[in-house]
């Protein structure tokens, strides 16, 4: 007796319950693993060939069948179906009905668990070199808005609270950092995307004579995966990714933030072009920073598909488990978002306009040369906790008079400290205050030129 019309359908007595398939298949989320399962599965067959396994014959008529497929998928006329559940089954079914029999050797020595494994991995691989490829450009967009804007002063906070004067291209520069470290996890992450899986079978291995080093070379994967038990179970390489980019989402939705800070009338400190910017339909006055509060936004989303894949992961009996099947709108949603919210930054950061004069402005009170004060004290004898509590006084007084350190008078500034001289003036200016600020890492501009140097730009 035949079984039910399913590839597996032969020990079903019953058919699926229309509910069943449609809560069970994924192919609306899967098709995008077309073009992988394709390749693994092409790389697949030339194996069982010259492992003797196939005849050539009937390896190239499976090749020739999926190369049709594939052409099909892409002129959009392969008739995709639930009933197939995913994409893997959906492209042998097809394959069988174009060329017959032949078709149903393709998974000779193969099961869906080290096939689905496989194309992940082939997908992450491909995504991840064009994430590695966006974020450099990012960080060169900002590093070039760093040069383009080299010497502007701006008030650096702590707190949110004005603290010492920066410039701006230093500022620029931490988050030419953060993308930094973002590249190397991606980078670390690929490393271990790279591992073929295919040859694991269901989860045991297979009893055929497979050659999965040809495989793997056949897909440029540097190495073999060992167990073929972890190989179908794990999906560290996805959670690598997913946590990867909700760190990289970290540091977006920060720079975004500040970038609608800056932008708000109250900081002036940078103005978005009309481009860039929405209106609102109430209110005809406003200019929304909705593309930064967007990226900021999708940080939620980023987050919380770690945290679902977290989740799924949780608990799994080894080996695979349909569960599994959950890792997918996770892992594309969040390549979708990265690669979206990196571009539309590099975007912003390039078109955005610095207005220098609101930011030195904005540097010269603040009492945010109270610090240098204290250093110009310590460097005529002072220790630094008597010359904080000193300086600490004389912003007391500045508050009461309502002005800044360097509108007090030398005499006034000598009651605090004998110490203090007529050079103290040019000490406190913000200029000098950056100048100062040499060592390794601070915010003087031969730090920042000699970054700058180093990223290329
Ligand atoms: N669609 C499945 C997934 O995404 C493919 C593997 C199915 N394997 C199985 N034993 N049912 O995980």
């Amino acid at each position: 007796m035949a079984g039910v019309n399913k590839l597996w359908g032969g020990r079903f007595a019953a058919h699926t319950a229309d509910s069943v398939e449609a809560f069970t298949a994924s192919i609306d989320v899967d098709a995008r693993l077309y073009r992988h399962d394709i390749e693994g599965s092409i790389a697949h067959a030339k194996m069982l060939a010259r492992q003797r396994i196939l005849s050539s014959r009937e390896a190239q008529k499976i090749v020739r069948g999926l190369r049709a497929i594939q052409r099909e998928i892409e002129s959009g006329r392969f008739p995709f179906s639930p009933a197939d559940e995913d994409i893997h089954m959906n492209i042998e079914r097809r394959l069988i009905q174009k060329i017959g029999r032949v078709g149903g050797k393709l998974h000779t020595a193969r099961s869906r668990n080290d096939q689905v494994a496989l194309d992940l991995r082939l997908y992450l691989r491909e995504e991840l070199e064009k994430i590695l490829g966006s974020l450099e450009g990012l960080k060169l967009e900002l590093a070039r808005g760093a040069k383009r804007h080299l010497n502007i002063i701006m008030p650096g906070y702590t707190h949110l609270q004005k603290a010492q004067p920066v410039l701006f291209s230093h500022h620029l520069l931490a988050y030419v950092e953060m993308l930094e470290r973002d590249r190397e996890r991606m980078s670390g992450c690929l490393e271990r995307v790279n591992d073929l899986p295919l040859g694991s079978g269901a989860l045991a291995g297979t009893t055929f004579p497979i050659d999965r080093a040809y495989v793997a070379k056949l897909l440029r994967f540097p190495r073999v995966s060992r167990n073929s038990i972890d190989a179908v179970s794990d999906r560290d390489f996805v959670l690598e990714f997913l946590s990867a980019s909700a760190i990289l989402f970290v540091h977006l939705s920060r720079l975004a933030e500040e970038i609608i800070l800056w932008s708000s009338q109250e900081f002036g400190f940078i103005e978005l072009p009309d481009r860039y910017c929405t209106g609102s339909s109430m209110m005809p006055q406003k200019k929304n920073p909705d593309v930064a509060e967007l990226i900021r936004g999708k940080t939620g989303r980023v987050f919380g598909h770690l945290h679902a894949l977290l989740t799924v992961m949780k608990g799994l009996p080894l080996a695979y488990n349909r569960d599994l099947q959950e890792d997918k709108v996770p892992l594309f949603d969040t390549v979708d978002t990265v690669k979206a919210s990196v571009e539309m930054m590099g975007e912003l950061v390039r078109w955005v306009k610095v207005k220098k004069e609101r930011m030195l402005a904005a540097a010269r009170d603040g009492f945010m040369n109270a610090t240098d004060l204290a250093d110009y004290l310590v460097n005529r004898g002072l220790s630094f906790r008597s010359a904080h509590a000193l300086v600490g006084k004389v912003v007391r007084f500045c508050l009461e008079r309502r002005c800044r350190i360097e509108q007090l008078s030398l005499n006034e500034l000598k009651r605090f400290s004998p110490k203090i001289e007529k050079d103290v003036y040019a000490y406190l200016t913000a200029e000098a205050a950056v100048r100062r600020r040499r060592a390794i890492g601070g915010t003087a501009l031969t730090n920042v030129r000699r970054r700058l140097k180093e990223i290329g730009v």
